[in-house]
């Protein structure tokens, strides 16, 4: 079967071929019936004149129903009118499987209608644009880093410790042991970093957030870069450079995806170097000034990322935040975390986390132990200051929020194929 893709159709103006796909829309008037067909690659629409084909083919073409498979057989003509340039002129139609009371109709349906149809979901043209823009941002992802000299090394998924925190970690049994689903790659990206110089990881990362949030997912993708000799000036440096990467990519290939996806493209336009830097301290005096009191040592959630990254129509990175509230891998600069958070424009919140890691090993278990945390699951994670210890620093990017402010989508369910959320582990 030597399929032609409907992406492939200026290649055949003229021409008459077969298209096979899924009926997506369908619209008569007397004598003419338009189908709209898909393959997940296009769509175009078909038009059956009741002159033009048998008299089967025309009642086939009738009765057909919304997400049927079919073939399509006719001469490719061009449409100025139409998005892709072409329309079909067809001279035959097949039924290949009949879809009967395909749930997903035009209609308006409710958010857990869709997510419980999720696998059928993903065939609309809208999930389809968000599908191709999170394929490109992957795909910017590892360009980039490929191309700055960073090493993609795999963390696992299974591991003896936490790094962001017990309270979000989802236990299992190992054996006779205990483990948790990971949480983030860093703690093994710094050891890597060590062996590579720049390393990254890029996976699927758990949390039980018991909090059921436009933001929150329970699995989320996320990449972490690791750099040796490098401090949070220049890990500042990196997320800025990635990000703006990022969206260009994005802007250069999926100008389509996002026009159906009715994105403001000029705000994404505006994301260029350099992003403004401020303070923790300062964002608390932005706090303060827009009547928001959260005071000076507390950490901020989303109602205050929202309200900063209203002063700014770019990425804000936030460094130096209070020591206190931030995990115990960090370094220490008088009472602050040499750490940064970037929050994504237009109230998507934070999107990367990362910093300057303590890289003394004296310190680093006088962290472990002010946190709880049993020096003895960390032995391994302390050879990596024990042996030839320096500066170094990362960051991570949670996939599924850039997906939701590249796109502009409201909630994090439509910006991962199969979300997992706290109420949510099916289809
Ligand atoms: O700020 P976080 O917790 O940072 C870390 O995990 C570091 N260890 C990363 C590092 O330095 N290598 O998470 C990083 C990012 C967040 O900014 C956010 O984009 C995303 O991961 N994230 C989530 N995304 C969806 N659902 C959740 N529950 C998320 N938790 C974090
Ligand atoms: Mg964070």
């Amino acid at each position: 079967m030597k399929k032609i893709w409907i992406s492939d159709i200026k290649d055949y103006e003229g021409k008459e071929v077969t298209l096979q796909g899924w009926l997506y829309n369908k619209r008569s008037s007397g004598k003419l019936h338009f189908l709209q067909l898909r393959d997940g690659t296009g769509e175009i629409q078909a038009v059956v004149f009741k002159g033009n084909v048998p008299e089967e083919v025309f009642e086939t073409a009738d009765k057909i129903t919304q997400e049927s498979s079919v073939e399509i057989k006719g001469t490719v003509k061009k449409h100025d009118r139409s998005k892709i340039g072409y329309e079909i002129d067809a001279v035959d139609v097949k039924v290949l499987s009949a879809a009967n009371d395909y749930p997903i109709t035009p209609k308006e349906h409710g958010p857990h209608f869709l997510m419980e149809h999720r696998h059928l979901w993903l065939r609309s043209l809208k999930q389809k644009a968000i599908l191709n823009v999170r394929h490109r941002i992957i795909k910017s992802v590892r360009d980039f880093f490929d191309s700055k000299g960073f090493t993609l090394v795999d963390a696992p998924i299974f591991t003896p410790n936490a790094c962001e925190g017990s309270t979000t970690l989802f236990e299992t049994d190992y054996f006779d042991q205990k483990a948790y689903l990971s949480q983030s790659g860093q703690l093994y990206m710094e050891a890597a970093a060590m062996a590579v110089g720049k390393a990254y990881c890029f996976g699927p990362t758990f949390r039980a957030e018991k909090s059921k949030t436009r933001r929150h997912l329970t699995e989320f993708w996320m990449v972490e870069p690791e750099m040796a000799f490098a401090d949070i000036y220049d890990d500042m440096d990196l997320a800025e450079e990635f990000v703006e990467y990022i969206v260009g990519q994005v802007l250069e290939h999926n100008r389509a995806d996002l026009e159906t996806l009715e994105r403001d493209i000029s705000k994404l336009e505006k994301i260029k170097r350099p992003f403004p830097r401020i303070t923790y301290d300062e964002a608390i005096e932005i706090l303060h000034k827009k009547g928001n009191d959260t005071p000076w040592g507390e950490d901020f959630g989303g109602d205050e990322e929202t309200l900063i990254s209203e002063e700014f129509d770019k990425p804000v990175m936030i460094h130096h935040y209070p020591m206190a509230v931030k995990a115990f891998y960090m370094k220490q600069e008088g009472n602050t975390a040499a750490c940064v958070d970037v929050i994504a424009p237009e109230g998507y919140g934070e999107m990367i986390g990362g910093g300057q890691r303590e890289d003394d090993l004296e310190k680093l278990k006088a962290k472990i132990k002010e946190h709880g945390l049993s020096e003895e699951t960390f032995d391994w994670y302390l050879d990596v200051r024990k042996y030839g210890s320096v500066p170094h620093a990362g960051f991570g990017l949670g996939i599924e929020r850039t997906v939701a402010w590249i796109c502009g989508l409201h909630h994090v369910r439509e910006t991962i194929p199969f979300p997992r959320l706290m109420d949510r582990i099916r289809p």
